[in-house]
């Protein structure tokens, strides 16, 4: 088999690539290792920019987003037992965000795709890529029991952090930068209406906690536990005790309880490889690139790399020039590096380090005191929160 773009993995990275290439008439495939109902029930983010709603509605996947996503023009911080609203339009010139969940997004994406897109496969594992330095790269994968192998023009590693399109950039090229946290999030579901509009960041002295929803009976709630915690050890009750502690202000405010549906841990990390392409391979989203959840960039990160993608894939097509393709990489850190210091600076400002001394506590104290008291340093946060135009 032969196609122009081989896409490796079927995340939102891959099925969002596939479409556009579609769109712009260029042939592809998708191999992922995994069936439909997993892809389709993965439980990650729910933030989408600006930016990634504009171009998910270009490309024909906009209509349940248009119908079931929440527009937010806002989120709250607390800290000190305070609360304080950033208002996005306000402080930067219209800008807002959706919540529309991952899973949604995919689930759009493959069904459109499976309707009058390019070949997806499931259970089609990627094992190698042979000859990135070729103008014949070649995709070793499983399928239905089956070695096979898929030639390409290019191949985009679209596989996520675990894929192995990143080992078709040879060690000594590779330079990669990396962050672990002391730290984890519990996360649960709760068939329970959420009991703010919007999002709720929270710093306190018994660590993070973050409120967001799925929708407008669903709640999506996160809390910072130790790395290695056990979901098992936190009993529905202990949960909602430990989020009502952590979200509590001086003020009027009840958090609405109901039954969990699900709980899980996530680790947390930041971690940058570079370059993001070598020869005819290029690496999009996760496989290239992690930042920690507090902002919510990762889905939106993983959204512009295959939009820059796509455009160059087609600038090629319709011109014969390979210039957007060669500077794919240094046109995507930029933007990935402006993430990973947002992340960052989000997660450690409002998490509690284990080994935190009282000292670091002011800071963060002082830092979260600036964002309410100026408009810049509010605008500041609110810029990278709803999205910022690089590349
Ligand atoms: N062969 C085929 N498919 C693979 C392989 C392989 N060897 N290895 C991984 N995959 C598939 C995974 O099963 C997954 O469906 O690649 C896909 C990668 O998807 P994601 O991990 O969701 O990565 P990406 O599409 O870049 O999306 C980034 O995911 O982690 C979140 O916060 C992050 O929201 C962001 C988004
Ligand atoms: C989520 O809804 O899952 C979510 C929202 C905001 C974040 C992280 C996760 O910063």
């Amino acid at each position: 088999m032969h196609t122009t773009v081989g896409i490796i993995g079927g995340g939102p990275a891959g099925l969002l690539l596939a479409r556009l290439l579609h769109n712009s008439g260029i042939d592809c495939v998708v191999l992922e290792s995994r069936d439909r109902a997993y892809v389709e029930a993965r439980q990650r983010a729910g933030i989408l920019e600006q930016s990634t709603v504009d171009v998910l509605r270009a490309s024909g996947a906009g209509e349940r987003l248009d119908r079931e996503g929440l527009v937010h023009d806002g989120i709250e911080l607390r800290w000190d037992r305070k609360a304080h609203r950033i208002d996005f339009p306000a402080l930067t010139g219209g800008r807002r965000v959706w919540v529309y969940a991952q899973t949604e997004v995919c689930k759009d994406l493959i069904a459109l795709q499976l309707k009058d897109g390019a070949p997806l496969l499931f259970e089609a594992q990627v094992r190698s890529v042979e000859g990135p330095d070729t103008d014949r790269p070649v995709i070793h994968y499983t399928h239905e029991g089956q070695d096979k192998t898929l030639t390409c023009d290019y191949v985009v590693g679209c596989d996520g952090f675990h894929g192995v399109a990143r080992n078709a950039v040879p060690a000594g090229v590779q330079k990669t930068y990396e962050r672990l946290y002391p730290y984890s999030w519990l996360g649960i579901l709760a068939d329970v209406p959420p009991s703010s509009d919007e999002l709720v960041y929270a710093h306190s002295p018994r660590g993070f906690a973050l409120l967001s929803m799925r929708s407008p009976s669903v709640s999506r709630l996160y809390l910072q536990v130790p790395n290695g915690t056990d979901p098992a050890d936190w009993s529905d009750e202990r949960i909602w005790d430990e989020l009502d502690a952590r979200f509590a202000i001086d003020g009027d405010w009840t958090l609405r309880r109901g039954p969990i549906t699900s709980k899980g841990v996530l680790p947390m990390r930041s971690f940058v490889t570079e370059p993001m392409s070598h020869g005819r391979v290029f690496l999009a989203g996760d496989a290239a690139h992690i930042v920690p959840p507090t902002g919510a960039k990762g889905l939106n990160l993983a959204a512009a790399d295959v939009i820059v993608l796509a455009r160059a894939f087609a600038h090629l097509k319709d011109t014969g020039s390979a210039e957007l393709l060669d500077a794919y990489s240094d046109t995507c850190l930029k933007r990935v590096w402006r993430a990973e210091h947002f992340s960052y600076f989000m997660t450690t400002t409002l998490h509690t380090d284990p080994d935190q001394s009282p000292f670091d506590t002011q800071l963060q104290i002082s830092q979260l005191d600036r964002i309410a008291n100026s408009p810049h340093a509010a605008a500041e946060l609110a810029e990278n929160y709803a999205g910022l135009h690089i590349g």
